[in-house]
């Protein structure tokens, strides 16, 4: 378990923004044309409508440009694009060249394939570029899971959806947000949760519940161990948004109260990659960090990835 050397560079948000899939899908809207209902995808997952439609490509575009906006910088000062997507909009080039150039960006800029642990690791991913030299990175996960989802399928068509979220991150004369992280994969269980290439996600649900969460679990206690916290001293606790259940479960294993959890799912479904900054950015009415907080972003995905970083809110 790695731990952050005390004189790295450090780095903080500056600026944010999201962007959703254009068309909102209820779950009444899905009982039409398959065997399910509200009730049901409710009780089970917590989902009541998601977002679909709109390309990786556009609506990395749409949530980039709001970070930019935000953070109020020139697009030619960023040193780095990340990101983190599972769905491409084409196999060559990485959907992040037609990013750099739609943004008016001059820079380096490579896509990072984690499933829904995305963001997460080209989260961390960014830190390292900063700690290396760069001054300002443009960090984006988005996924359009749509593409990929069987609408006949109701095993899966209930949970996917399409969204995005971005941050720029700057370099800073302190220590940082970044207090502690971890990386994980379990590729040996690639075979309960894959698509192939120009297929649909296929998924083993209830193994994929089951190991959801003690990957999570596992996952966040480290990094908690390597920023030196304990999960008391949390403010605010920002999961994966794939199953209420899941989240509940998590969080009650790692003594996390549910009023520290920002929760989304609700609203999007599972956005993989887009997930966890729609939970963080987003404008849901979610539990938002202030000034100082302690924040614990932790994610898991296909592949079986892991991935989780313990931030300290607004830090020089
Ligand atoms: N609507 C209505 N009934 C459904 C249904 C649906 N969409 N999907 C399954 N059912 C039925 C099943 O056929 C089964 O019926 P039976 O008891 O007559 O056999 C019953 O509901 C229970 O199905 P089960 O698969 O045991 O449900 P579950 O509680 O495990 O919930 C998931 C299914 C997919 C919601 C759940 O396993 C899950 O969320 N897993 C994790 C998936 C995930 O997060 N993937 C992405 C990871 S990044």
């Amino acid at each position: 378990m790695p731990t952050i050397p005390s004189n790295v560079r450090g780095a903080r948000f500056t600026g944010w923004g999201v962007a959703l899939g254009e068309k909102i899908v209820t779950n009444d809207d899905l009982a039409l044309t398959m065997e399910t209902s509200d009730e049901w995808i409710r009780e089970r997952t917590g989902i009541h409508r998601r977002h679909i439609g709109g390309s990786t490509a556009a609506m990395s575009i749409e949530s980039g440009s709001a970070a930019l906006a935000m953070a109020g910088i020139d697009p030619a000062s960023i040193d780095a694009l990340v990101l983190a997507t599972t769905t491409p909009d084409r196999a060559v080039p990485a959907t992040s060249a037609t990013v750099q150039n739609a943004l008016g960006l001059r820079c380096g800029a490579f896509d990072v394939n984690a499933a829904c642990s995305g963001f997460v690791y080209g989260l961390i991913n960014a830190h390292g570029l900063i700690a290396l030299g760069a001054e300002r990175v443009l960090v984006i996960g988005t996924d359009s899971l749509s593409r990929v989802t069987d609408w006949t399928d109701r095993n899966t068509a209930i949970l996917f959806a399409d969204g995005s979220g971005a941050a720029v991150l700057e370099s800073t004369s302190g220590h940082g947000q970044l207090l502690g992280w971890d990386l994980d994969a379990d590729g040996s269980a690639e075979e309960i949760l894959f698509a192939e290439i120009g297929g649909f996600i296929r998924m083993d649900g209830k193994e994929v519940f089951r190991r959801a969460v003690r990957i999570m679990v596992d996952s966040a206690q480290k990094s908690m161990k390597a920023a030196g916290i304990t999960a008391d001293q949390l403010s605010v606790v920002v999961p994966h948004q794939a199953n209420i259940r899941i989240i509940t479960s998590a969080c009650d294993k790692l003594g996390v109260p549910m009023e520290k959890v920002s929760v989304v799912v609700h609203e999007t479904g599972n956005t993989s990659s887009a997930s966890i900054p729609l939970a963080l950015f987003g404008d849901f009415g979610q539990v938002r960090p202030k000034e100082g907080d302690l924040v614990l972003l932790v994610g898991f995905g296909a592949g079986m990835t892991a991935a989780s970083a313990v931030l300290q809110w607004g830090a020089q």
